[in-house]
């Protein structure tokens, strides 16, 4: 059983920024690879193994820290030009790569554990931290902007949708009676909402579950990837692969979704016993099912249990 995380070796101090997730199945599926965008550089450790195999990478970041983290741990491949950081959401990067053939696309997608780490960004719910959450500070509503500004009906639709939280409407609902007061400043405002809706029972898997709720409404994470992933399947090569893993059942809906109408030819009614419609399959379905952690991964890196890894293939 391997005692340290992949990419360790590879990628010196990266297993302190962030521990990349089913590496051996990321490889697998860009395998073959001559240039691949890794739309989620974070801390460089999907790339570092790409790199490593010497496929050039496109590496794409929405976090000026994760970009500048990672340019300093990656200099040399900077230098040599076998990989090009590029500031942008991994959706608006579709138009800003240039005309280089890309035959593989990755999206790792959520938050560092870097990110999670440091109480400055406003990501988890240790006590005193700021409502923030933001990947970028460019971006203009934090976190506690959604909780003091959002009505009580997107509220319930944030917490019910994003949080799977079947007390959505009392949350909103204490949200907005306290913001009447007080407005929402640190991690303890919104723990206290929770607590006081969810009972004294609740703890870090709800904080954890309705924390990352926000953050996912605060970077548009649903609608970004809705509009990223179209984009990309008309960006591939022909024969290119594009391979995302979700760690939020909300995204691994989309991804699930798109990636199945994709790889179906026929689009006529599910009861037309003939098909009329002459369709092609833009693609095929490289997972079946979802890619999870074995046991040995899950154990040395928590964060991979959730991780659920779907590939497609581009028709050539
Ligand atoms: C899970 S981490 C990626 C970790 C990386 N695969 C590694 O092994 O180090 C996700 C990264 O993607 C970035 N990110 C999340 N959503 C993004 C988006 N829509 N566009 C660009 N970057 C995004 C975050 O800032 C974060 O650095």
């Amino acid at each position: 059983m391997p005692t340290s995380p992949p990419g360790a070796d590879v990628l010196p101090g990266a297993a302190h920024y962030h521990v990349p997730v089913l590496a051996d199945a990321v490889l697998d599926a860009l395998a073959g690879a001559t240039c691949v965008v890794d739309g989620t550089l974070g801390g460089g450790g999907h790339t570092a193994l790409l790199l490593a195999r010497g496929v050039p990478v496109i590496g794409v970041d929405r976090d000026p820290d994760a970009r500048a983290a990672t340019a300093a741990r990656l200099a040399d491949a900077v230098a040599a030009g076998t990989l090009t950081i590029v500031a942008a959401t991994f959706a608006d990067a579709v138009a800003q790569i240039g005309d280089r053939v890309i035959d593989g696309v990755l999206l790792d997608l959520g938050v560092s554990s870097h990110q999670l780490d440091d109480t400055t960004r406003g990501f988890s719910f240790r006590p005193g931290a700021p409502l923030d959450a933001r990947m970028s500070a460019d971006d203009a509503r934090t976190a506690a902007d959604v909780l003091n500004d959002e009505s009580e009906a997107a509220l319930e639709r944030i917490f019910a949708e994003y949080g799977d939280e079947p007390r959505a409407r009392r949350l909103a609902r204490e949200v907005v009676r306290r913001r009447e007061s007080r407005p929402f400043v640190i991690s303890d405002d919104f723990v206290g909402a929770i607590r006081a809706t969810l009972g004294a029972a609740s703890g870090a898997g709800d904080f954890a579950r309705l924390f990352q709720a926000l953050r996912i409404a605060v970077n548009d994470e649903i609608a970004t990837l809705e509009a990223a992933l179209p984009a990309w399947a008309d960006r591939l090569a022909p024969g290119g692969v594009l391979a995302v893993i979700s760690y939020h059942s909300g995204e691994d809906r989309v991804v699930k979704h798109l990636f199945r109408a994709w790889s179906t030819a026929c689009t006529c009614p599910p009861r037309q016993p003939i098909c009329t419609c002459g369709g092609v399959a833009r693609g095929t379905l490289v997972t079946r099912r979802a890619v999870v952690a074995d046991e040995a991964e899950a154990a040395l890196n928590p964060r991979a249990r959730s991780a659920r890894l779907r590939v497609w293939r581009k028709a050539r």
